[in-house]
C-alpha cells in the first residue's frame, strides 16, 4: 500500500553555497560566559553563541546576486553610481520621491526628528521603538502610544495588532491640538508588539483622519514587506495581490519614511530617509552632511548601496516572504506544542515569549525577561533578547517605564538558519520551561544613561 501523504512540506527558495562554522560550548562554559557578561545577552561574545537570535538586524545572509553587486560598488566620494541604483530601487519598490542615505535606521530617525519636531511637540505612534522614541525625545518631543489595546495583550489573537486606535489619536489631537503634532509615526510590522502588522484598512482610515487635520504620516518601514505578506494572507481583498504591490500601496499612504535596511532589505548595514516633501528633503540634505556623510553616500560604502538595491528587490518576492515568515511560524508552533507562552498571533520576525507568564513568581522589578534570556543561553547557547522593562528604560522624570509586555524576543535572521536549528531552539526553551519554578530573578548593578538594555549589567538574586 502506498503511504498516504497528509501534508506537503514547503522549503526555502534557495540553497546554500557557503557556510559559517559555529563553536559548540558546554554548559559550564556558557554559565561562565553569561556571568562575565553581567547576565546581559548583548554583552556576550558572539563566538560563544551557538544560535544567535539576538536580532534580525544586520544579520541577514546576502544572496549571490547581492554579493556580486557588492563587488561593483562605486566608492566615489560624490555622485556614486551605486547611490543612483539604490535610489532607483527605492523609487521603484517603495514609491517615495526623494532619498537620503544614512548609515542605518537611527541615522534617518535623527535627521527626521531634528527636521520635524519642535520642543513641546507630541508624536503619536503605533507603539514605541527604542531608538525612534529616543530621537523624538532628544528633539524635544513626547511620544504618545496610540496602538490598539490588543497590542499590549500577549493573548489577544487580533490579526492586526499593529493597528492604530483612532479614538486614542483623536483624544491626543483634542488635548494638544493638531498644530503640536508634526506627524504620526507608523511602524509596519510593529517590532515591540511582537512583529505584528497594521492593516491597509486601518492605514487608510488613519490617512483620511490625518489629512483632515493637516498631520503627516511618517512610516517606519523597517519591516514593510513582512507586513505586506500578512496583509496578503489575512486582509480581505488582498489574497491575489503580490507583496510587491501591497508594499507600494502602504508607502503611498504615507508622506515619508525612515528605513533600517538591515532588516527587510536583506543587508548587513544601511538605511535611509525617504520623503515626498520638498522641505524635508532640502533640510535632510543639509543635515546629512553634518551627521552621516555626503548626500550620495550618507555613511554607506558604495558596495553597501549596491547590496541594498538588490536586497530591496529580493525582499518583495512572495516566495521569499512565505519562507521567511513561514520559518518564524514553524518555531512558534513548536513552542506552543511544548506549552511555552508566546505572543499570538505569531509575528513576522521572531517569537516573543511572555516572560511574565513563564516566570509568574518574579516581579517586573526582578527583570523576568532579562532572567529568562540568560537562562536560555546557559541551557543551549541560544542567544535571545530582553524586550521588557530594561528595554523600556526610564521616563524623562527618571522613573522606570513599566511596559505591559515583558517579553523575550527570539528574532530570526533572514535566510540564515535551518528548521533543525529551530527545533534546537524550541526544545531548549521547553527544557527551561520545565524547571521554571526554580529560576530566581536578578538585580541591576550597572545602568547606562541611554538605551540601557545594550549595556546594563545584572547579578542573580
Ligand atoms: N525601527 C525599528 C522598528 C527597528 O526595529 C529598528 C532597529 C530601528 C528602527 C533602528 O534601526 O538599528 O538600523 O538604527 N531594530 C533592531 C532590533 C536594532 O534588533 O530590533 P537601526
Amino acid at each position: 500500500m502506498p503511504r498516504k501523504i497528509e501534508r506537503r512540506s514547503w522549503a526555502e527558495p534557495y540553497k546554500m553555497k557557503m557556510v559559517e562554522l559555529l563553536k559548540m560550548t558546554t554548559r559550564p562554559q556558557r554559565v561562565k560566559a553569561m556571568r562575565e557578561a553581567g547576565y546581559n545577552t548583548f554583552l556576550l561574545n558572539s563566538e560563544d553563541v551557538y544560535i544567535d537570535l539576538l536580532t534580525d538586524s544586520g544579520t541577514n545572509a546576502m544572496s549571490d546576486m547581492q554579493w556580486s553587486a557588492f563587488m561593483t560598488g562605486d566608492e566615489s566620494y560624490s555622485g556614486s553610481k551605486s547611490y543612483f541604483k539604490m535610489e532607483k530601487a527605492i523609487k521603484q519598490y517603495y514609491g517615495y520621491k526623494y532619498v537620503v542615505p544614512t548609515h542605518q535606521g537611527r541615522g534617518a530617525e535623527n535627521l527626521l526628528s531634528q527636521i520635524l519636531i519642535k520642543k513641546g511637540d507630541i508624536v503619536p505612534g503605533n507603539m514605541y521603538f527604542t531608538t525612534t522614541r529616543l530621537h523624538q525625545e532628544l528633539a524635544g518631543g513626547t511620544f504618545v502610544d496610540i496602538i490598539i489595546d490588543e497590542a499590549h495583550d500577549p493573548l489577544s489573537e487580533h490579526p492586526f495588532k499593529g493597528n492604530v486606535d483612532l479614538n486614542k489619536l483623536e483624544a491626543v489631537v483634542k488635548k494638544h491640538g493638531a498644530a503640536k503634532i508634526p506627524y504620526v509615526c507608523i511602524a509596519t510590522n510593529v517590532n515591540m508588539a511582537g512583529g505584528q502588522p497594521i492593516s491597509l484598512d486601518n492605514l487608510k482610515q488613519l490617512r483620511k483622519y490625518t489629512q483632515e487635520h493637516g498631520i503627516k504620516i511618517i512610516h517606519d518601514m523597517t519591516r514593510v514587506a513582512e507586513n505586506a505578506y500578512f496583509i496578503q494572507q489575512r486582509e480581505p481583498g488582498y489574497a491575489n495581490k503580490s507583496v510587491k504591490d501591497i508594499v507600494l500601496e502602504i508607502c503611498s499612504l504615507t508622506d515619508g519614511a525612515t528605513m533600517s535596511a538591515k532588516k527587510d532589505a536583506l543587508v548587513n548595514i544601511g538605511g535611509f530617509l525617504a520623503t515626498n516633501d520638498d522641505f524635508v528633503y532640502e533640510e535632510a540634505r543639509n543635515l546629512v552632511v553634518v551627521y552621516e556623510g555626503m548626500t550620495t553616500y550618507g555613511g554607506l560604502a558604495g558596495r553597501d548601496m549596491e547590496a541594498i538595491a538588490v536586497g530591496i528587490k529580493e525582499s518583495v518576492d512572495d516566495n521569499h516572504q512565505a519562507a521567511r515568515v513561514g520559518q518564524v511560524e514553524y518555531l512558534g508552533q513548536r513552542m506552543m506544542e511544548f506549552g511555552v507562552p508566546i505572543v499570538k498571533p505569531i509575528g513576522g520576525h521572531g517569537i516573543f515569549v511572555d516572560a511574565k507568564a513563564f516566570l509568574p513568581h518574579l516581579s517586573q522589578d526582578q527583570f523576568p525577561a532579562q532572567t529568562l534570556a540568560s537562562e536560555i543561553y546557559m541551557d543551549s547557547g541560544v542567544r535571545t533578547m530582553e524586550r521588557g522593562i530594561v528595554s523600556a528604560g526610564r521616563k524623562p522624570n527618571g522613573e522606570h517605564y513599566y511596559p505591559n509586555l515583558e517579553l523575550v524576543r527570539f528574532t530570526i535572521p533572514r535566510r540564515v538558519y535551518t528548521q533543525a536549528h529551530m527545533d534546537v531552539v524550541a526544545e531548549s526553551t521547553a527544557m527551561v520551561f520545565d524547571r521554571r519554578k526554580k529560576i530566581k530573578g536578578m538585580k541591576m548593578v550597572y545602568e547606562p544613561k541611554y538605551l540601557r538594555f545594550f549595556q546594563a549589567r545584572f547579578e542573580k538574586l
